[in-house]
Formats: C-alpha cells, structure tokens, sequence
C-alpha cells in the first residue's frame, strides 16, 4: 500500500516556513522556485518535505532522478565508493572510474566508433565544453542556435540559451557571433505552416536565406540543437527537421552538437533521443539523468574531433570517482530496464493526457516521447493564446493534493517522473491532474 500523496499540513507548513524566512535571508534569490516545497528526504516516486507531508514527484528533481530517489543500488554505489576514494583530481591525475565511465559513454553513445569524454559538473559545463571544442577543432566562430533553447546560465552556455527574457537581462553582451533562428516547433510554426506541407521550411530558411544573405556557412562552427527542446516547452520536433539539418551541416562541414541534457539517459524510451531521429551528433552533451542525482556532465566526440591539447580544457571536479560510480550504476539500471519502462509508461501516459486534450479546452497540445511530456495550456484551442495564470494555477493547485509538477515553455506544463513509474503511480498523478485542469476552468481566470 502507497503511502503517497499525503498532505496533512497547510502548505507551507510549520517547519517549511521557518526554513522560507532563513532561505530569504542567506540564499541568493536568483533562482525561480515554482512552489514553497522543503525536501527532507526522498524515496523511489515519492518526495517528503519537513513537515512530513509526502508527494508524488512528477519532476524527478527537474529530469534527474530517472532511477527513482535513493534507489538503493545507486546509494549502495555511492556509499561504497564514498569509504574508498571521495577525490583525487581528474584534472592531474588517472581516475579508473572516469576511464571506465569513458569507455562505457563511447559505447552507448550513437555511433559504431571510439568517442572520447570530457567530464565536467554540470550541464552547462558540458555545453561550455562543447562550445570550445567547436571552436577549438574548426578553427570557426560563428555558432548557431534556436529559439526557446535552453543550455544553461553560465556566459558561453547563456549565449546559446533563449528562452526567457530574465536569463540574459543585464547580462549583454554575451558571447559574439550566436546566431539564434526558429526551431520547427510546429504547433506555433513560425512561417504559419503544417508540417505536412512545409518541406521543413525552417531548414531551407537557413540554406537559402541566412546563408546567402549573412552568414558564410564556411565560417559556422557548429549547430547546438536539443533534440527535444526542454525548457523552452517540450517541443518534439517532427523526424525530417533533424534529418534536413543534419544534412544541412554535412553540406558545410559543421558539426551538429546534440544538447542531450535533458533528453538523454533514457528519458525518451531510448538511451538518447537522437536514436529517435537517426541522427549520430558530432558531440553530444549530456547531464541531469546520468548519475541519478550526483553532479557530472560529459561531452562525447570522436577521436577526431576531441584532439584538443592538453591544457585547453579541464575541470577540478569533474568526473569524481563517487558520480562516476554514481553514473556507471545508473546506466546499468537503465540498460536493465528503466528505458523500457519509460517507453511503456510514456504510451500510456500520451494516450491519456490525449483523451483530457480532446476534453478540456485549456489543453491545446499534448506532445512528447517516453516519459519526456508536456500539455501546453491556452486560453482557447482556436487562437492558441498563451494561458500562463492558468498553467500556474494549475500547478499550485497540484501542489496543494501533494503532485509535483513544473512547468516550460510560455505555458506548458511538463510531466517528467522518475523512469521506474509504474501505471498505478500515473493513474494518480492524471487524475490530481484532472480534477485541478476542472478547478481552474471553474475559476475562471
Ligand atoms: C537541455 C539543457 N541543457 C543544459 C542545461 C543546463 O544544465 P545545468 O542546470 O545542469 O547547468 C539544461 C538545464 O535545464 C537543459 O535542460
């Protein structure tokens, strides 16, 4: 019997609120927190916060978890691994553990040849890597990059980034020579068209346009595309824009950077989302779900194009032994059958959101692969306005019956579980979904 969700204190409760005042006081307020949700501890689907009110956790910590919280051979590898070796520079010195997660990321990643990793802490540093590795192997500076991307907040990785305003306001100037252009995010195409008849404008803009009017494609570096757009809203574009961008950067000899954070590590119902669209990146970047919760990142290359001297890039922390171990765990769980188990559940998750789309007005699209979901809310399915006090409400409100849910986009609201849900936890988490889509219709905002 599943003790979650159970919520029985107001929100925030006693304990949550003194945590709130100090948090107001001590900790930069640069982050955006969606609700006051104070984690003491959690376990597999469930999240329990100070005052001992449990949820149900529909974000895994913002695509992370994918094994679950504390799945107990990720904590038997980290505490074993903790009681042996905690550092030791991989910077300076050989760590078997990075060599060994090297080698087993080679494997995995698309592509039936020998890659290399850079290992870093985070997302950003595997975008930051990426980033000068392009530049580092083409000897080229320009880079292009899509609207409603999100790599992350450091400079190089910002420069790519554009998907809210907030994230660059009084930033400027970032990095020169990003150039950003429309991602086929075809429920609001940008050149007003159907996928079915476009013949993937977005790319022909590129070839016929940009790089005939401003851009040499002799001087573009790369292309950063997610494969899935992420933060920016969940935003699956169809196969053939993968397809024709890839053979766009064939034709220049760019290399197609594949920003995996948030796809990869068996989200999508494969390892890679790049499976997906048979696609083999010249790099991909890879973070959140790699090592159920420990910091790591990786940027993969082949050999060829990771020939960076040493010297051009390095990081202290990167690839500890305690998140290598953490990763090599993970990735066996996975292989063990989390990925198929995303795939299962995302079908039956797709299908029944579906059936709330044709049933609510409020949901104007529902689209994702695996467990990587999202509902776009609108205030009507006709002109497709974006209904931000709508999603936000509706996310408070799931908040309050112990859901966790986070939103993306302008006005979406993504559903990205741990990978280990079973159809019983989803049944739950639809139907708190249900009852706050009919609440907040009743509302009326
Ligand atoms: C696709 C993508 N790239 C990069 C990042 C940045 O990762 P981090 O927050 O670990 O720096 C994120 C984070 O959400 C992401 O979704």
């Amino acid at each position: 019997m599943k003790n979650y969700p159970c919520i029985q204190s107001k929100l925030p409760g006693h304990n949550a609120t003194q945590y709130l005042e100090k948090e107001k006081k001590f900790v930069s307020p640069s982050s955006t927190k969606s609700y006051p949700l104070v984690v003491k501890s959690a376990k597999g689907m469930a999240v329990t916060d100070v005052d001992d009110n449990v949820f149900l956790d529909f974000t895994a910590g913002v695509a992370v978890c994918n094994t679950g919280h504390n799945h107990d051979q990720i904590v038997a590898s980290i505490s074993s691994q903790a009681s042996t070796l905690i550092h030791m520079s991989g910077a300076d010195f050989y760590n078997p553990l990075q060599i060994q997660l090297a080698e087993k990321l080679s494997a995995i990643c698309p592509g039936s040849f020998t890659k290399r990793v850079f290992f870093g802490n985070s997302g950003a540093e595997s975008i930051e890597a990426a980033f000068k590795l392009a530049r580092y192997h083409t000897k080229r500076s320009i880079v292009i990059a899509f609207y409603n991307a999100f790599h992350g907040r450091t400079m190089g990785a910002l420069s790519l980034t554009a998907s809210k305003l907030n994230q660059r306001k009084h930033f400027l100037p970032l990095i020169p020579e990003v150039i950003h252009i429309p991602y086929a995010y075809c429920y609001r195409c940008h050149y007003g068209l159907t996928p079915d008849k476009c013949n993937i404008a977005c790319v022909t803009w590129i070839r016929e346009e940009l790089f005939k009017t401003k851009v040499p494609p002799e001087d573009v570096a790369a292309i950063f595309v997610e494969i899935i757009q992420g933060e920016g809203g969940y935003i699956v574009p169809p196969k053939e824009f993968h397809r024709a961008l890839y053979q766009l950067t064939r034709d220049f000899n760019i290399l197609y950077i594949a920003d995996e954070v948030q796809s990869g590590m068996g989200r999508t119902g494969r390892m890679f989302a790049s499976e997906h669209f048979d696609i083999i990146p010249d790099i991909i970047t890879v973070a959140k779900g790699i090592a159920s919760g420990l910091p790591i990142s990786a940027t993969v290359a082949s050999e060829k194009i990771m020939n960076w001297l040493p010297g051009s890039h390095a990081s202290t922390f990167g690839g500890n032994p305690i998140s290598c171990q953490a990763a090599l765990a993970t990735i066996k769980l996975l292989e063990d059958g989390l990925i198929d188990n995303a795939s299962k559940q995302g079908a039956y998750m797709i299908n029944e959101l579906k059936k709330l789309e044709r049933a609510y007005p409020i949901i104007g699209d529902v689209r994702g692969l695996g467990l990587m979901l999202a509902a776009e809310i609108v205030k009507d399915k006709e002109t497709k306005e974006y209904a931000l006090e709508e999603r936000d409400c509706i996310i408070q409100k799931a908040f309050s019956k112990g859901l966790l849910l986070l939103g993306c986009g302008r006005s979406a609201i993504r559903f990205c579980p741990p990978l280990i849900l079973t159809k019983n936890d989803a049944d739950i988490a639809l139907s708190i979904f249900e009852e706050c889509l009919r609440e907040t219709i009743q509302i009326k905002l």
